[in-house]
């Protein structure tokens, strides 16, 4: 299949990946070499984690048989290496972000890093109220007249912890709704963000929708309004430049396991000033200055936020994949996954009985592409592609409030990242368009 063209204009030191190119990079990739149901395995379902390049796995591999150690606990050798190769990878995925080392804290996940905020906000409250802490901290307090404001096409895990929130506090939640096409209804976002809004958390990238949405003009509003913004880049981190300074975000969140790194691993990334007074969510070891019987003096951000022994050997392998993401380059990735989106969006338009969600052909888009198929379940699309070795994700993709407003209950996702080549969309589309002769819908 030709390559559409895409509205992406990018700026590229080196040429443009090409299958070439991929097929190389799959190399890297020891999981992707494999029949499944007797075929050549195509994973399109890097959405919901992506695989990991031999660079990655050995980095970790390497930490275990080199330098195991607890950080930041002990004087011997090895927990001085341990210590050193775990804060090197910080500055690393400091730099992969544009951000300053102590903004960078470990998390388990974006989820835990949502969670984490969510926590610490309330905390703040609890704190401000019993005048301990910094005196901004009351800044950061949410009470009843409060309002915290999403997104509609947000998936749980920055969905729920603000529900949770809300009623912790007693603060309102409110929501940006989707249009029929699932953009943001930006003409009605003005009025929902206002001044009573402490908080607006929203997906950079939408993990159903494809969508890329306006972080400008959603920051806009927030600082006008005097609100923090929260943004969640778990779609976003892995497949474009991402630079938190000049998205001027207070917090965000990502996860290394969708971008070639292993679970176990993620990123909040918060302003200094907003980190330094922010309470911890969670206690105990290696995040305190002096402890009594009584009470505890906490570090500053970030051991604050990183109570017990930590993630060290994950977040030496999410070193290693910013590494790698890096030598590729993150702007020919990007391009290239969009070229590879809008094949799939334009193939799938083409096929009959096809519902592709979000935005059309031609629009700019992240490379993945959820769609109905009319009479088939999407577990049977999922059952009938795997048969074929062709792995995607079928449900609600965890946002079940878009899919209702959309009138689904689940959809099929093809989801792209930089080891998928043309040729694994034109089976993918091969496939779909036999999906519905299959189940006689
Ligand atoms: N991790 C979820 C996904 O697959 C949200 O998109």
């Amino acid at each position: 299949m030709a390559v559409v063209s895409t509205p992406v204009t990018l700026e590229r030191a080196l040429p443009a990946m090409d299958d070439a190119e991929v097929l190389r990079i799959r190399n890297d990739f020891p999981v992707l070499n494999q029949l499944v149901n007797g075929q050549p395995l195509v994973y399109l379902d890097s959405g919901a984690t992506s695989q990991n390049p031999l660079s990655v796995i050995e980095a970790e591999q390497e930490f275990y048989e080199q330098r195991n150690a607890a950080v930041h606990r002990g004087a011997h050798h090895l927990a001085v290496e341990a210590t050193e190769v775990f804060e090197d990878a910080r500055q690393t995925v400091a730099d992969f972000v544009g951000a300053d080392y102590s903004e960078v804290i470990w998390t388990s996940n974006a989820t835990e890093g949502l969670n984490l905020l969510s926590y610490a906000f309330s905390n703040a409250g609890l704190w401000a109220a019993q005048g301990r802490g910094d005196e901004g901290l009351s800044e950061l307090a949410l009470n009843p007249g409060d309002e915290i404001v999403v997104t509609e096409m947000e998936h749980h895990a920055n969905l729920i912890p603000w529900q949770e929130l809300a009623f912790r506090t007693g603060a309102a939640l409110r929501y940006i709704p989707v249009d029929d096409a699932g953009s943001l209804r930006m003409d009605l976002a003005g009025g929902i963000i206002g001044s009573r809004t402490k908080v607006v958390a929203f997906t950079h990238a939408s993990n159903v929708l494809g969508v890329i949405n306006p972080v400008a003009e959603l920051v806009g509003m927030a600082r006008r309004a005097g609100a923090l913004v929260v943004l969640d880049a778990c779609q976003s981190a892995p497949h474009l430049a991402l630079n938190v300074k000049e998205l001027d975000v207070d917090f965000a969140v990502f996860s290394g396991h969708k971008m070639l790194a292993p679970t176990g691993i993620g990123v909040l990334y918060g302003k200094q000033e907003l980190l330094d007074i922010l309470p911890p969510f969670l206690t105990g070891g290696s995040m305190i200055t002096t402890v009594t019987m009584e009470r505890a003096e906490y570090l500053p951000a970030p051991q604050r936020f990183e109570a017990g022994t930590q993630r060290i050997s994950q977040a030496v392998a999410l070193a290693a994949a910013v590494n790698y993401l890096t030598e590729t380059g993150l702007d020919r990735i990007h391009h290239w996954e969009s070229e590879l989106g809008q094949c799939m969006v334009a193939g799938l338009e083409a096929i009959p009985g096809i519902r592709v969600l979000g935005p059309a052909a031609g629009q700019d888009r992240i490379g993945l592409a959820a769609f109905d198929v009319e009479g088939v379940h999407a577990h049977d699309v999922g059952q009938f592609l795997d048969s074929k070795g062709i792995a995607v994700r079928v449900g609600h993709h965890c946002a079940q409030p878009l899919h209702r407003r959309l009138g689904l209950t689940a959809t099929t996702r093809a989801s792209a990242y930089l080891y998928n080549t043309t040729d694994d969309v034109d089976q993918f589309l091969d496939a779909v368009a036999g999906v519905r002769a299959y189940f006689r819908a």
